[in-house]
């Protein structure tokens, strides 16, 4: 079992359109990604509550607030936290929850950085309880308390800390405790891009790779990504294979819907699993609703990947509803699947046993 506090998500490997990072694509993702505010694509929300605080600390000569960003993943909490750190000109240490097992850990990362640092904390809903804690302090008041010693000897040494900011970054909110999120002088809500966003950052990748997109070839693709940049770059990798072998090199749109075809991914940027999700919520279990663990047991898929991976862009597409007594499939859903919604009951017409 998972704890209370979540576990990895660990899409199928396979998926080509699993908004999780993958390790052979890190050269990729770091060609593709924008450096600069002014180059990144979208957020227009999160895009300017952040140039207004990097610009007012900037003017004030302080370090900038402890910032928190949260939302799906594949949205660009990691990318955003380097365009903090280089608009403001400092470096960027990158490090994870699950990676800070000890006190030890977190407090060597903190003592090592330089005044002005920023410091990002992937999925920081998975720190432990008692790292957690030093960073309260180290949050709050930058410095750090560790107790040396054991038994009536022990003693507490308190380090001062240069001065930094926190980048946190979670799939969960309400994963994080009350304590950690308080802390956090602003926190800020990633969002699925629209189709003009994902359409602009599919072709400036393209430029980027270099690979010759057509208008409509950019469109295709753009359209099938879930509104995530992550899950655009590599279905632009995989369509630019495809028409390198079947065509004359550039992404034309009957192209790029002949390659995403054949990977399983639908006109709406729904795959296999997307579609057990749902076809189980509607045959297997009339609609729902239905709890979470029950879903994940008729996929074999965990709970938390669904929780993270699938159900907040099946949401976003209005074919799941996450109600008190679990996950129901909307109309659009059984139009989308190509199946019969059930007929609603109204129970107050219809006489419960027989004829009236
Ligand atoms: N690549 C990935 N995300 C991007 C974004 N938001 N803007 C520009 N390029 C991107």
């Amino acid at each position: 079992m998972k704890g209370p506090r979540g576990g990895a998500a660990v899409p199928s490997p396979e998926r080509v359109l699993s908004p999780a990072p993958r390790v052979d694509e890190a050269p990729l993702e770091r060609g593709l990604r924008p450096r600069r505010l002014a180059e990144y694509i979208g957020q227009e929300r999160v895009k300017g509550s952040l140039e207004i605080f990097i610009r007012a600390a900037q003017a004030r000569g302080e370090v900038l607030d402890h910032i928190l960003l949260y939302g799906p993943p594949g949205l660009g909490k990691t990318t955003l936290a380097g365009i903090v750190a280089a608009e403001l000109g400092v470096a960027l240490r990158i490090t994870s929850g699950p990676a800070i097992e000890r006190q030890g850990d977190l407090v060597s990362i903190l003592t090592n950085l330089n005044p002005g640092d920023v410091l990002f904390i992937d999925e920081i809903h998975r720190l432990n309880r008692v790292v957690e804690e030093v960073l309260y302090s180290a949050m709050e008041d930058f410095a750090v308390d560790i107790i040396l010693g054991k038994g009536p000897a022990a003693r507490t040494m308190r380090i001062n800390l240069p001065r930094f900011t926190l980048v946190g970054a979670t799939t969960r909110l309400a994963l994080l405790t009350g304590p950690l999120r308080d802390r956090f002088g602003a926190v800020l809500r990633l969002e699925f891009y629209d189709l003009a966003a994902m359409d602009e950052i599919v072709r400036r990748s393209a430029a980027i790779l270099p690979v010759a997109v057509a208008p409509e070839g950019a469109l295709a693709v753009a359209r099938r990504s879930r509104g995530t940049p992550r899950v655009a770059n590599r279905l632009l990798k995989r369509v630019r294979d495809y028409a390198e072998v079947r065509g004359e090199g550039a992404i034309t749109a009957p192209l790029a819907d002949e390659a995403l075809a054949m990977l399983g991914v639908d006109e709406l940027g729904l795959d296999d699993v997307d579609r057990r999700i749902l076809l189980a919520i509607a045959e297997k279990f009339g609609g729902g609703p239905v709890g979470i663990e029950t879903i994940a047991a008729a996929t074999s898929e965990e709970p938390d990947t669904i929780m993270d991976v699938y159900e907040p862009f099946l949401i976003q597409l209005g074919f799941l509803q996450r109600t008190p007594r679990g996950r129901v499939a909307t109309e659009g859903a059984y139009r989308h699947l190509g199946i019969e919604p059930p007929t609603p009951v109204d129970a107050g017409q219809r006489p419960l046993f027989g004829a009236e």
